[in-house]
């Protein structure tokens, strides 16, 4: 008899399905490599449903035990050695510091640009990742519809079904914002400006995460503002006590914090971290830019709460948009600024007047109806799928003493190679393969991270990938021998 009730513990049938499986690859039944029978003869074998046996791999896939491979099977995930050491935290920084004049991050980025090359230095997944043809024939289907669009003004306004979905979101999330106190942005990097002008003037110290998104730290300097880098832990995010520190030696006047899947740590701060900063920001009366571009990329079962869910005063302001799950090039992005909601609208007024009404439209007709929620768990799928493999091969061929992120969400590794090795050299010489990577010097004002670069695992793995991660292992082995 084919079972799809629960158990009597009310344990659904496929947990314990997975659960077996799981305690099958623990105890080395199943070892790494070894295809697990397919879904038609596991489901003949235990006598159970297919769908059981999908969902019981399914599980078995986001919890890092098996991997799906494109028609071949399931098979048990090469683990990492538990003992791969993680990257260090920085110091605490003695006094703020202007963000240098040097261009090295745009030169860096802009060599990049329209040239071939293998793209270990961004932070853009493959394009192949987005659903492109679905969004080409919304894109068409609103410009059909309503060809005057084009011809009207799209003044500060934002497309109400847009910010209708984005909140219907956040609040699956654990977040109740209203929609209305949403500003729809050219993507988060506008956003992320407008928050930071909304609560600063030049001069004002930012304090944020070392190592630093580069993209913060040019907006900061754009702004004339003075950067405070605040150590933070790989795995758990920005060191608490160090920012008590900071709020209580400098003259603090706004932070700027990635708590979910930072850029480039990966980091994720659990959620009594997240409530603690909060009270932190209160006590010293503080208000910060969250960027929660990355939330939606969980590898677990649950998306994790951005700041703002603790936030009862409107001091927080977040920052997102579809860049790195949907569209990067539509440039949709938003801004929930709470108590600054006002301000942000003027800025944005000056700024860019208003958003495409009919780029809001296409994201908002995909939110609705283009399987948002089915794209996105296949993209966590893959990139979870990737940030294994390029992790695998940043052990096999870097040189010993290389140590590597472990994100939970996201697609972005950061390494700390041995030191005395120099990526901005390394940098060079990958270039001359046409591998473009991003060196550690970018992360912080004061030059703290030359022997650390940050890996795009947002490409699916191939044999040309690969040969471009051995070949920056073999430049940076030249460099320690
Ligand atoms: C942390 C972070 N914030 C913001 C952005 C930029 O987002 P958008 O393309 O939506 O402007 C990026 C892009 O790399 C990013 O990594």
């Amino acid at each position: 008899m084919i079972q799809t009730l629960a158990t009597p513990k009310q344990v659904p049938l496929y947990v314990t399905l997975a659960d077996e499986l799981q305690a099958l690859v623990e105890q080395g039944t199943l070892r790494p490599g070894h295809r697990v029978p397919s879904v038609r003869r596991m489901a003949l074998q235990r006598d159970v449903s297919i769908s059981t046996v999908i969902q019981a791999y399914t599980l078995l896939e986001n919890r890092g035990v098996l991997e799906a491979r494109p028609q071949s099977g399931y098979y048990v995930r090469a683990r990492l050695p538990s003992d791969a050491p993680e990257p260090r935290m920085a110091r605490p920084m003695a006094k703020a510091s202007y963000v240098g004049v040097t261009d090295l991050t745009a030169e860096i980025m802009m060599i990049a640009a329209g040239t071939h090359h293998v793209p270990l230095g961004e932070a853009c997944p493959d394009p192949s990742l987005f659903p492109n043809k679905k969004l080409a024939r919304l894109l068409g289907a609103v410009g059909r519809d309503d060809p005057m669009a084009m011809g009207r003004y799209a003044m500060n306004s934002a497309y109400d079904p847009l910010t209708r979905e984005i909140a219907r979101r956040y609040l699956q999330a654990g977040t109740p914002l209203a929609h209305d106190e949403l500003v729809i942005t050219i993507g988060c990097t506008e956003a992320l400006n407008l928050s930071l002008r909304a609560i600063t003037k030049p001069g004002d110290t930012v304090a944020l995460e070392s190592p630093a998104y580069f993209g913060f730290l040019q907006i900061i300097q754009s702004l004339n503002l003075k950067v405070l880098e605040v150590p933070t832990d790989p795995r758990t995010g920005i060191c608490l006590d160090a920012m008590r520190d900071a709020l209580e030696h400098h003259d603090v006047k706004a932070v700027l914090v990635m708590p979910s899947y930072q850029n480039p740590l990966g980091s994720c701060m659990p959620d009594e971290k997240k409530e603690q900063l909060y009270r932190l920001l209160a006590e010293f009366d503080v208000p910060a830019v969250e960027d929660d571009i990355y939330g939606d990329l969980h590898f677990g079962e649950r998306r994790p709460k951005p700041l703002k869910a603790w936030d009862t005063d409107g001091r927080v302001l977040l920052c997102s948009s579809f860049g790195k799950t949907l569209a990067p090039s539509l440039r949709v992005g938003w801004c929930a600024p709470g108590r600054y909601l006002e301000r942000v609208r003027r800025l944005k007024f000056t700024n860019t007047l208003g958003s495409p009404v009919v780029l809001q439209k296409t994201v908002s007709d995909f939110l609705r109806n283009g399987g948002y929620d089915h794209h996105l768990r296949s993209l966590r799928r893959a990139y979870q799928n990737q940030l294994h493999l390029f992790s695998q091969a940043v052990l096999r061929h870097f040189p010993e003493g290389t140590r590597l992120s472990r994100p939970q969400g996201g697609f972005i590794l950061w390494i700390e190679l041995p030191p005395g090795v120099d990526t901005l050299r390394l940098h060079r010489d990958a270039w001359k393969h046409r591998i473009n990577i991003a060196p550690g010097a970018l992360f912080s004002v004061k030059d703290r991270y030359r022997n650390c670069l940050r890996l795009n695992c947002g490409l699916p793995w191939n044999e040309a990938i690969e040969s471009a991660v051995r070949t920056l292992g073999e430049l940076a082995r030249a460099q320690v021998a």
